[in-house]
């Protein structure tokens, strides 16, 4: 199980760092047990980045990026690379989500690309598929799915499990407030599952297969609970601790004891 936050273009520096010594605090006051099987992310704005690894060195909280760059480093005015994100803190990295798909122009292959880079500077992709609500109503969502995966993981490797996470998000219900129901979201995730197992043997078993699309306190037990869906990449609910520590709470209360 993982419950990583996507804060997108949230919060300044100040506001961020609250945010983080706030997660920090309630994750101590929880104590150790209470999320000793759930991991736990969060992927603030670059300009966070480095503060908010430090603020988070003595918790089980990994750092993540929204982005990177696919090229090593260079004339690339504005962007960063995949070594400035390690060198900050970093483990993991979002790639390929709708809102940069959508806004920015991003092609399966520049995802490609990013993941390949990421992967050769040790960064974990939280590759983000999903569909745009007409491509659902026309009975494309799967197709769309299948395709996004072949786009970004050709000719990728994926030896052990920590290799690759994928997040299911339905575009349709990214900061919506609709959430897909349970049985839709076990549904593509199942789906994932086997396009992964096809692709990569046996360590697609164990690969996270996060939600993201207005997963909250209230709606995440019933997503959590399916067999495919191991977590969450949560936006809105993520810039709230107490919210997001909930989250992570029934997250752990799915992991067999
Ligand atoms: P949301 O965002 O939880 O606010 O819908 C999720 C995401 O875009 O990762």
């Amino acid at each position: 199980m993982l419950i990583a936050g996507n804060w997108k273009m949230n919060t300044d520096l100040p506001g961020g760092l609250a945010l983080a010594r706030a997660l920090a605090a309630g994750v101590q006051e929880a104590g150790e047990e209470a999320f000793a099987d759930v991991d736990l992310a969060v992927c603030p704005p670059y300009v966070h980045l480095a503060g908010i690894a430090d603020v988070l060195a003595d918790v089980p909280v990994a750092v993540g990026a929204q982005n990177v760059h696919a090229e090593e480093e260079g004339a690339y005015t504005g962007e960063i690379s995949a070594a400035m994100l390690t060198s900050a803190g970093c483990t993991h990295v979002i790639v390929g989500h709708s809102e940069r798909r959508e806004a920015f122009g991003e092609t399966d292959a520049d995802v490609r690309a990013k993941i390949v880079q990421a992967r050769s500077h040790g960064l974990v992709p939280i590759l983000c598929v999903g569909e745009t609500i007409e491509q659902r109503r026309a009975g494309n969502a799967a197709a769309v799915v299948r395709r996004q995966l072949d786009g970004a993981l050709d000719g990728v490797d994926v030896d052990t499990a920590d290799d690759l996470i994928v997040a299911y998000e339905p575009i349709w219900a990214i900061g919506t407030g609709e959430t897909a129901t349970p049985e839709q979201a076990q549904e593509m995730h199942a789906l994932i599952r086997r396009d992964l197992t096809d692709r990569f043997g046996d360590p697609a078993a164990d690969v996270e297969i996060l939600y993201g699309g207005s997963m909250k306190r209230h709606n995440a037990a019933g997503l959590l609970r399916q067999p495919d869906v191991t977590g969450g990449l949560v936006g809105g609910a993520s810039l709230t601790a107490d919210h997001f520590l909930d989250i992570a709470r029934h997250a752990a209360a799915q992991v067999p004891a």
